[in-house]
């Protein structure tokens, strides 16, 4: 029987497991990429495994995350990376170079490889036929130290995408109405493969749209097929040789089928606060807009600002709506410059940001109170954006710029003529002298830690009997931002736990953290789907710092399952699904931990009550578990 394009890459990269749907796989890493957010922990914990060179064909350190540089603190971490990836044998990218993702894909991204990266935006470079993936920073430091990564073998799904867009419809549109299709909770366990006579109409930049936020799915990755276009775009990159046809055989069986007809598509929009709360922008026609931001590691290619940059030629924003805009790398800003571009952005009154995240993390550009802004980004979780009651809307670039000078949405149906598709430039100007390679002379580099960067902390085993109460009871959908906020004050704290714990669901609860300090240790019960969003491993991390055992819940996502995993907390799941009404903040739960197995079934006692709970553990998850996480449990394998 044929195989997929998961499957041709899973089964070459494949060093433990067999290949059957939902069982775990360990797989050879080629690949690894960390952001500074993510990064500095990710580093630690590699230092603490003594590991003189990384281990993979490539890895690299981006800072892209937390540019700002007001007092010490990220400027301290920028450095310790710096030199840590000197010493280790790691690729660095410094401040302002641009978005890990973007950058990744123009400059290193490879079909047919595994990537894993402490983002979970990684599988952006799936558009360039990649298995790239988003994992915590621990799982990262363990590839680079040459461990497999470890996931449950994905489910399949065929995209099949028919016909070609037309209008002011755009790849964005694509992933938007997918997601409208399957939402948020409908790619846990599955690979997105797109596949169908659509896929040829799509550049690598535009497949890259719709795999950066294929992460919005839930799923484990999205990938295309790696075809004349995927050449052409290397090529353009001056890395032909690192080209290789990557297609799925003819007789290839899929787990599921979503037909996508991109000739019926229109510009869509997802709605606060969720990314698959999609309608069409038409149907919004009237809502003030109070501002605009372009870019993000969805949508600053080359293409997508020029697009912007012509739909702004001889345009004046309206008084009182801001529209920013973040290329995606500093070659994407050369190419806008060298054709002349920058001045339309100018002209038009928009304001030019640095090659970073920047808004769509919170640093800077922030709405209005209660302001509407029609962002490009690939999230738009409440308070994201740095303001609590702000309305982000996610929309394409041509979109967001469209609006942003009506100043109000408007029927697509009016727009006029939409600027002719960008053609992506047959040779594109490198900016690969701007990365700092690993010198030969590594034994001589000195790791400078400047006061920012705290050693880790270690964890104590897994207790037999954990006796507790919930000091913690939340909704469904919790996010990892509701766990740890973003914004510029608190990622800053990434390399330093004691400090950021002080934040663990702060937005949320501002008594958690007194509670947890004055009890020493708890539980959390939340809803469906908790901990889904960023990879952060934070939100993780911070509760084990303040001594949470285990989070019960109805459903859990799958990067923060893995992370809790990492540090030792016991995710579990509720086997009646009920029992989360009986349950409240308070409640008293004692669990034999003797008792539980891989994927069984264990009774909790629940204020004198039987209540049940079951888990999706491996027998290697749950012994990482016991060891007090994955730190602990390597440092007795090795
Ligand atoms: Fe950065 Fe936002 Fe992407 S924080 S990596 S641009 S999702």
């Amino acid at each position: 029987m044929g195989l997929n394009i998961t499957e041709k890459i899973i089964s070459a990269h494949l060093l433990n497991g067999e290949m059957e749907p939902g069982t775990e796989v360990g797989l050879r890493i080629d690949q690894t990429l960390t952001q500074d957010a993510t990064g500095t922990m990710a580093y630690l914990q590699f230092e603490a495994m003594g590991i003189d060179k990384v281990q993979t064909e490539l890895s690299v350190s981006y800072v892209d995350h937390n540019t700002l540089q007001m007092g010490f603190r990220n400027p301290d971490d920028h450095q310790y990376l710096r030199t840590v990836a000197a010493k280790h044998g790691v690729v660095f990218s410094p401040a302002g170079t641009g978005i890990c993702h973007q950058l990744h894909l123009e400059n290193f991204a490879k079909p047919g490889k595994t990537l894993i990266g402490s983002d979970s935006h990684t599988p952006t470079a799936g558009g360039l036929g990649m298995l790239a993936m988003g994992a915590g920073g621990l799982s990262v430091a363990l590839a680079m130290a040459g461990q497999p990564y470890s996931i449950p073998m994905p489910k399949v799904v065929k995209v099949e995408l028919s016909g070609k867009l037309t209008g002011w419809a755009s790849a964005k549109d694509i992933i938007l109405k997918l997601l409208e299709l399957k939402t948020v909770k409908g790619g846990v366990g599955k690979v997105f493969e797109f596949a169908g006579e659509g896929v040829k109409t799509l550049s690598v930049p535009e497949r890259a749209v719709i795999t950066n936020m294929g992460a919005e799915l839930g799923a484990t990755t999205s990938i295309f097929p790696s075809d004349e276009n995927t050449k052409a775009f290397l090529k353009a990159m001056g890395r032909e040789e690192d080209w290789s046809e990557l297609i799925a055989d003819a007789d290839a069986t899929y787990a599921e089928v979503v037909e996508i007809n991109l000739s019926e598509l229109e510009p869509l929009v997802a709605q606060p606060h969720m990314p698959d709360r999609v309608v069409t922008v038409k149907s919004l026609a009237g809502l003030k807009v109070n501002q605009s931001a372009i870019g993000s590691c969805t949508n600053s290619s080359y293409s997508d600002l020029k697009t912007t940059a012509l739909i702004l030629q001889d345009q004046q924003l309206p008084e009182g709506v801001d529209l920013m805009i973040s290329p995606g790398s500093k070659q994407v800003l050369k190419m806008l410059a060298s054709d002349g571009l920058i001045a339309n952005f100018i002209d038009s009154g928009a304001r030019l940001l640095e090659c970073t995240c920047g808004p769509c993390i919170g640093m800077g550009g922030s709405p209005t109170s209660a302001g509407v802004s029609v962002r490009t980004f690939n999230r738009n979780f409440e308070g994201r954006s740095g303001t609590q009651d702000a309305q982000v809307y996610l929309a394409s670039p041509q979109t967001a710029a469209k609006l942003a000078l009506a100043g109000e949405f408007t029927d697509p149906a009016t727009w006029g003529t939409p600027p002719a598709k960008i053609d992506f430039p047959e040779e594109v100007p490198s900016i690969r002298h701007l990365f700092i390679f690993p010198p030969e002379n590594r034994a001589e580099v000195e790791i400078v830690r400047g006061p920012n960067i705290v050693p880790l902390e270690t964890f104590s085993a897994l207790p037999d009997q954990i006796s507790s109460e919930i000091r913690l009871k939340v909704e469904d959908d919790i996010t990892t931002d509701h766990i740890l906020p973003a914004g510029a004050q608190i990622t800053a704290l990434r390399s330093n736990i004691p400090a950021i714990s002080e934040y663990i669901f702060s937005r949320v609860d501002e008594g958690f953290v007194g509670r947890m300090k004055a009890a020493d240790n708890g539980i959390i019960l939340g809803g469906e789907n908790y901990g889904q969003g960023s990879s952060r491993e934070h939100a993780a991390l911070g509760p084990r710092h303040l001594g949470v055992v285990a989070v019960i819940t109805k459903s859990l996502a799958r990067i923060h399952r893995a992370n809790l995993v990492n540090f030792g907390i016991l995710p579990l799941v509720l086997s009646e699904k009920s029992d989360y009404d009986k349950l409240s903040e308070g409640s008293k739960l004692t669990i034999d931990t003797t008792t539980i197995t891989p994927g069984g079934e264990t009774v909790v006692m629940a204020d004198g009550a039987e209540i049940k709970v079951k888990n999706d553990l491996s027998t290697k998850e749950l012994e990482i578990i016991k060891a007090g996480g994955l730190l602990n449990y390597v440092g007795k394998q090795l």
